[in-house]
């Protein structure tokens, strides 16, 4: 089975080294953040009650989704920019604890892998409870500090006015939320190889993940 899967805590560099193997492999990349984004999105566009699980999932779970070439579409708007704001990436993470609305998403991505030469899933349980059955789990770590650093580089390079101290403020805040939640908390499978890039730049990364895979298809 091709497939790669890459979980870590937000700013560790999942997205952009998950493109970067999937490039370098010819394989398809699962977004799963961007599923919980859009289900944030929807609450937010659609006046639905952040605590109501229930409904959230029924909504979801009829969402027209498309991703093409970098783009986001749901119900026909391109919604990648709202995606990516900081509240909607908040809004993603509370609502990610409700075992509805995983639940609502699981077929969802566990559908990405028919029909694609292979798949890189990056996300927070895509070696966990997603593919469980992944052959290579990789599991993305960077010190708080670093990875507050390279979001607020990310944000200055697009001309966004950042503060330092509320980015790191946010990424602890969200960790917490994240590895503290009952339903699939944000983890490394027993089977994951664990990748501390604090100090590696992105194609060191990529570089060894590349020679895992190797390591796992000969
Ligand atoms: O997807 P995730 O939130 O884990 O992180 P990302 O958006 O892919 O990466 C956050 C930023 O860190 C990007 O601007 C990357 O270029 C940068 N980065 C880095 O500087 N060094 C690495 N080893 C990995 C990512
Ligand atoms: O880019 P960044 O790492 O900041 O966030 P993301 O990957 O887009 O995910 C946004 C939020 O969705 C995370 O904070 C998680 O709470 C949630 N998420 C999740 O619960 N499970 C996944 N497989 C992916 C994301």
């Amino acid at each position: 089975m091709n497939l790669i899967t890459i979980d870590g805590p937000s700013a560790s560099g999942k997205g952009t080294v998950s493109n970067l193997v999937a490039k370098a492999l010819g394989w398809d990349v699962l977004d799963s953040g961007a599923l919980y984004r859009i289900s944030a999105y929807a609450v937010q566009t659609k006046d639905i009650n952040p605590e109501d699980a229930q409904t959230i999932a029924e909504v979801v779970g009829k969402l027209d989704i498309k991703f093409q070439e970098g783009e986001v579409w749901v119900d026909g708007v391109e919604v990648s920019d709202i995606l990516r704001q900081e509240s909607t990436g908040k809004m993603a993470s509370k609502i990610a604890a409700y075992p509805e609305l995983r639940a609502a998403l699981l077929d969802r991505q566990r559908n990405f892998i028919h029909g694609v030469p292979g798949l890189v899933g990056d996300g927070r349980d895509m070696g966990t409870v997603i593919f469980p059955n992944a052959p290579l789990k990789i599991f993305l770590v960077a010190d708080v500090n670093e990875r507050a650093n390279r979001r607020y580089k990310q944000l200055v390079d697009k001309g966004v006015v950042a503060n330092y101290d509320e980015i790191l403020a946010d990424l602890q805040r969200r960790d917490d939320q994240d590895m503290n939640r009952a339903v699939a908390p944000l983890k490394p499978a027993d089977d994951a190889v664990v990748i501390d890039s604090s100090h590696m730049g992105i194609q060191d990364v990529v570089d060894s993940i590349l020679k895992e895979w190797a390591k796992k298809s000969t």
